[in-house]
C-alpha cells in the first residue's frame, strides 16, 4: 500500500484524524515552548538601554493617553523594507522597560522606534500644533493643547515607583531625584551630572522653547530619546557570534 493510500485512511476517518492532529500539535508545541523554561533570559543583551527619565517617562504617558500607539507602531519589523527605511530591526531588549509596550501592528502614520534626532524639537512643536502645517497631506489631528497644558512633578515618584512595582530596575536614588531630574532635563542652565550618571545619553534642554515645563517639552524628550539609546556599533545578534 503506497503511503498516500495509508494517509487516505487518516483522512477518511474523522476520530483518526483528530487524534492524529492533536498529537502533531501536542509535539509541536512541546518543541517550541519547551526550551523557554530552560533559558534564563530571552532578551539579548545590549549596550545602553537604560530606564526612561522622569520626563522621558511623563511623556510616555501623555504619548499613551493621547492614543498615539493606534497610528503609530514602535516595532521595527526585520524585513528589508522596513529596515531601509526605520533603521536597524528593533530588538526585544529596546521595549523591556515598556509597561506596557508600544509595540502596535497599526501603521496610520510611520513606526517611531527610531524617530528621536530625525527632526529638530522645533519641528515637532509645528507638527503637533498643526500636524498640516509641516506635511500638507497629514491625517493626523492637532495636539496644540500640549504646549499649554503646563506640568509639574508632583506625581513623579509615585511614577516610578509604580514602574518599579512591575520590573523596571529604578533606584531609590533615583526615585529621591526623580523631580529633580525632572525640572533638570528641562532646563539647559542646570547642572546636569546627576541627571546624566542616573539616566545616560538624555537630552536636557528646553524642548519646547517657551518657558515653564508643558506636556509638550514632556512628549517631545519621549520623542528625541526614541532609539537613540542601544549603542549599534558594539551590538551583535546572537547568530552572528
Ligand atoms: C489619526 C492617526 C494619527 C494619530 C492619532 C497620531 N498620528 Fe502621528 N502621524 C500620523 C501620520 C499620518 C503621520 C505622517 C504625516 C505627518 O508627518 O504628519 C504622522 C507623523 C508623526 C511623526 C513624524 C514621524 C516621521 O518619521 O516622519 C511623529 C513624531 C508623530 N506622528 C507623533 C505622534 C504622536 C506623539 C502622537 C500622539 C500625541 C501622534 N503622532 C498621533 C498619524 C497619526
Amino acid at each position: 500500500m503506497a503511503i498516500l493510500d495509508k494517509h487516505k485512511i487518516i483522512e477518511t476517518n474523522a476520530t483518526l484524524l483528530l487524534i492524529f492532529s492533536f498529537l502533531v500539535v501536542t509535539v509541536g508545541g512541546l518543541v517550541q515552548i519547551v526550551p523557554l523554561f530552560y533559558l534564563e533570559n530571552t532578551i539579548e543583551e545590549v549596550e545602553g538601554m537604560r530606564p526612561y527619565s522622569p520626563l522621558e517617562l511623563t511623556g510616555r504617558d501623555i504619548y499613551v493617553r493621547e492614543g498615539c500607539y493606534v497610528c503609530h507602531s514602535q516595532m521595527i519589523r526585520p524585513m528589508r523594507d522596513e529596515v531601509e527605511r526605520y533603521g536597524h530591526y528593533s530588538l526585544a531588549a529596546e521595549s523591556m522597560y515598556d509597561h506596557p509596550f508600544q509595540w502596535g501592528s497599526k501603521r496610520t502614520g510611520p513606526d517611531l522606534a527610531r524617530v528621536g534626532g530625525r527632526y529638530s524639537d522645533a519641528w515637532h512643536v509645528d507638527h503637533f500644533r498643526d500636524p498640516q502645517s509641516v506635511v500638507p497631506e497629514s491625517v493626523m489631528p492637532k495636539y496644540d493643547y500640549l504646549e499649554r497644558t503646563m506640568i509639574t512633578p508632583e506625581h513623579i515618584e509615585d511614577l516610578l515607583r509604580t514602574h518599579r512595582t512591575v520590573g523596571v530596575p529604578y533606584t531609590d536614588e533615583m526615585i529621591e531625584n526623580a523631580a529633580a531630574d525632572f525640572r533638570a532635563q528641562t532646563d539647559p542652565n542646570a547642572d546636569h551630572e546627576g541627571l546624566l550618571a542616573r539616566y545616560p545619553k538624555a537630552q536636557a534642554r528646553n524642548f519646547d522653547g517657551q518657558p515653564g515645563i508643558s506636556e509638550a517639552d514632556a512628549l517631545i524628550a519621549y520623542m528625541q530619546m526614541l532609539g537613540t539609546l542601544v549603542d549599534f556599533s558594539t551590538f551583535e545578534p546572537v547568530d552572528s557570534r
